[in-house]
């Protein structure tokens, strides 16, 4: 069985992503991460991220880069948005994630793109969302426990930068594929998003 998540940032999918992989014993690929580390190797190469051919040499980034914790930043968030735009960067990504959904016993992907271009197979799909006000705050939450000083006006204007790119852009934008389930995150705690979450799976199942 594959489970397809995607949604903006901060909608609460990459949680839910976990959770249901956890409650259905499956594995779980986070594929922002994957962006990220090319946004990240960009940076390292003093290359700039919206040159596509920069961007492509930095597809071919070290695994170990996975593990770095500067890929969890907004910075690096960013590079990501930017060089996930070009064809060539998503083209050289397709294959690692496709093999990754193909698992025997099924899998579970988040990103931007798995119910549209890398699993529209998938037997349970779900769009996830929230307001920007909402996304903002819990973003500045968590940067606030990390001791980063941001303001949320700032944060907001970053996402809805992020989710304009994400949205228009020509290669794989994101989109509620059809079939997929839509859920709101804006107003629910957690538990009760994950509890809603795995209703919708259940329900497609
Ligand atoms: O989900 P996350 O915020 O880690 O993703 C970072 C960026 O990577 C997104 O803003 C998006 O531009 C890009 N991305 C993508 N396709 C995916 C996952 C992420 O284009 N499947």
């Amino acid at each position: 069985m594959i489970v397809a998540i995607d949604g903006p940032t901060a909608s609460g999918k990459g949680t839910i992503a976990k959770a249901i992989a956890a409650h259905y014993g499956l594995p779980h690929l986070d594929t922002g991460l994957l962006y990220r580390a090319v946004g990240r190797q960009v940076a390292l190469n003093g290359g700039n991220p919206d040159d596509p051919d920069h961007a492509l040499a930095a597809a071919a980034f070290a695994e170990s880069l996975l593990d770095d914790p500067e890929l969890r930043s907004e910075a690096t968030g960013a590079l990501a948005s930017r060089v996930s735009v070009h064809p060539a960067v998503r083209a050289a990504l397709l294959a690692r994630q496709q093999a990754f959904a193909g698992q025997p016993g099924g899998a579970v992907l988040d990103g931007r793109d798995i119910a549209t271009v890398i699993a529209p197979e998938a037997e349970a799909k779900l769009f996830v969302t929230a307001s920007v006000a909402a996304r903002a705050l819990r973003r500045w939450a968590e940067m606030q426990g990390r001791g980063e000083a941001v303001t949320r006006a700032d944060i907001e204007a970053d996402l809805a930068a992020r989710d304009e790119r994400d949205r228009t852009r020509t290669a794989a934008p994101l989109r509620q594929a059809e079939g997929a389930a839509l859920l709101d995150t804006s107003a629910l705690p957690i538990e009760a998003a994950i509890a809603a979450a795995i209703a919708l799976v259940e329900q497609q199942l």
